[in-house]
């Protein structure tokens, strides 16, 4: 009889054979089952060399069993521990529910195991950068993050609220204010937001905070961390990573987080269309829109229903639709290609087996549907990434960006990021062309992180708190913690926080952050193994002096 006897480390063979102590054979043939938890004694042999398995580590050897006991035997498990890829996984549903079950697959294990050599690593980095780990509270005041707060209900003040941290923000800077001058944390932050997969209402950021320093210093610090995190990764990474400014971003990829691992720049092609009288762009035209695209190399290759199925995708994001121009050998189609000549195809880049493909409209409709266009196609062609990961640093941010309802001015980040210092004139007069100190570090496309220099002093504080609405009472009833270490004299200072869930995603080639998570929660923020949220009970809530209304 044969055992796969399976721990954190692999699974290893063990052999009862007839020579087995009679314990041993009675214990085997009547006690084991699946996902028991044994314990075995025996010597190591080696297997004879027709029963050597080369498909596992340890398939030139097998235990003996000389002593065996189930210590810890296991009801027939509800969802199947499949051993190894391409075994079909139960629904995640079940696995996220039967959690104890789904961790003890070796995939999950290893996930696990490389998130804690990830951690490990962080953590020496920024120690040797002498970074001073410190731990900042999990019941505080409201962290404005962009999300809503999860409240926790004071017992003993009535009517009060504690407010988990979207982030450490004010305490890392109040640190700094202490004088640490550099700070860390693996800093778990909560946030009431609409979840994705890569969004989890509680997650684990690597956060840092420093003194005396400009944005080139942070960004040091930040790429070393992360250089180191890819190298225990197993990936070797060159820095300085490249820069470039948000505008530039949005110009060449329509989006703030370009994956650069691909050619495949968005032009504007206003000047080269303007005088082919294309109907389908002469109003926009008119009305001062330009014209974008993409010059797709080999895309010919793309069929009539790609580019119908690109087109309905760029209507959804309220685009104006996509035009397309194809050129093979001498043949020129597509929905604009009538107006086109070999010479103005040339004169945007299409050559032979080639497709154009372009939008109209302004920028804040088109860049989103160019950017969604341009993965669609990598992805249909199948296009080979230049490079496994390209990093890329965007800086030079907007402060501000239009409130989706209102247009009003909202801050873009954080509000206590420092507004570039060209720009500090036109916060009030022209606040949507102001640039902030805060960039952003972007691999494969995905936002690892984000950071800012910080405002330090209190009167600007104050000044933007203002910009946002709130009144000086609620500036003060807010922030007055804030305000008052920036006058008690603030070094300059700046920091970021990397996502850690999502470094530890891409690092494990995991599709979703829930598969680097050990117990982590559902898109409806559900936690499915132990049950959370439940309601509670009326005791409970009227010591709390609470009360739910249906
Ligand atoms: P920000 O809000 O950009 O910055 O967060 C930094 C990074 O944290 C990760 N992240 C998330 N990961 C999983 N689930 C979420 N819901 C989630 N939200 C954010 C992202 C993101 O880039 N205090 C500032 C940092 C600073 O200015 O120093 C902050 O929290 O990878």
């Amino acid at each position: 009889m044969f055992v796969d006897l399976r721990d954190r480390t692999g699974i290893v063979q063990v052999a009862i054979g007839p020579g087995a102590p009679p314990e041993v054979r009675r214990v085997a043939g009547a006690d084991l089952a699946s996902e028991s938890v044994v314990e075995v004694e025996g010597p190591v042999t080696a297997r004879p060399a027709k029963m050597k398995n080369p498909e596992l580590a340890t398939g030139d050897i097998e235990v003996q069993a000389t002593k065996l006991a189930v210590v810890g035997p296991a009801a027939t498990p509800a969802i199947p521990v499949a051993r190894g890829k391409g075994e079909e996984l139960p629904a995640e549903e079940l696995r996220l529910k039967y959690r104890h079950l789904d961790l003890r697959r070796p995939e999950m294990q290893a996930n696990l195991m490389l998130r804690h050599r990830l951690l490990q690593r962080a953590r020496r980095t920024l120690s040797e950068l002498e970074f001073v780990e410190i731990e900042t509270p999990i019941l505080t005041k409201p962290t404005p993050e962009g999300a809503r707060d999860y409240l926790v209900p004071s017992r003993v003040h009535p009517g009060e609220f504690y407010a988990l941290p979207q982030s450490p923000q004010i305490y890392k800077q109040l640190l700094m204010v202490a004088g640490f001058d550099r700070y860390f944390q693996i800093a778990r932050c909560f946030r009431d937001e609409d979840l994705r997969n890569d969004r989890q209402p509680e997650f684990t950021q690597i956060d840092l905070e420093a003194s005396f320093v400009g944005m080139d210093d942070v960004l040091g610090y930040v790429e070393a961390v992360l250089v180191d995190l890819w190298d225990e990764g197993g990936h070797t990474i060159a820095r300085p990573f490249p820069r470039m400014t948000w505008r530039e971003a949005m110009e060449r990829y329509g989006t703030d987080k370009p994956d650069l691992r691909y050619d495949l720049p968005i032009v504007d092609w206003t000047a080269q269309v303007k005088p082919l009288g294309v109907p389908f762009f002469e109003s926009a035209l008119r009305d001062g829109a330009r014209v974008r695209g993409l010059a797709v190399k080999g895309g010919g290759a793309l069929s009539r229903k790609d580019v119908d199925q690109l087109a309905d995708a760029a209507k959804q994001l309220g685009g104006a639709g996509l035009a397309w121009v194809k050129r093979q050998g001498e043949q020129i189609s597509g929905s604009v290609g009538k107006h086109f000549t070999a010479e103005a195809l040339g004169g945007i880049g299409v050559g032979d087996g080639d497709v154009g493909l372009m939008t109209v409209g302004p920028d804040r409709v088109t860049s989103p549907v160019l950017h969604r266009v341009r993965q669609e196609v990598i992805q249909r062609l199948g296009v080979k990434p230049k490079i496994a990961h390209a990093f890329t640093w965007v800086v030079d941010f907007p402060l501000f960006e239009p409130d989706p309802e209102t247009g009003k001015p909202v801050f873009a980040h954080h509000p206590f990021t420092a507004p570039h210092p060209d720009d500090v004139a036109r916060l009030e007069t022209d606040p949507f062309s102001c640039r902030a100190l805060h960039y952003d570090a972007v691999d494969n496309g995905n936002e690892l992180g984000s950071g800012s220099i910080r405002i330090t002093d209190p009167a600007v504080q104050r000044r933007v708190f203002a910009h946002l609405g709130l009144s000086s009472v609620e500036i003060d009833a807010r922030f007055g913690f804030l305000l008052n270490g920036l006058q008690a004299g603030a070094p300059p200072h700046g920091g970021f926080a990397i996502g850690f869930d999502r470094t530890t995603m891409l690092l494990a080639g995991a599709g979703s952050l829930r598969d680097v998570i050990a117990f982590p929660k559902t898109t409806t923020a559900r936690a499915l193994f132990e049950g959370a949220p439940s309601p509670a009970n009326p005791a409970d809530l009227a010591e709390l002096h609470l009360e739910v209304k249906p």
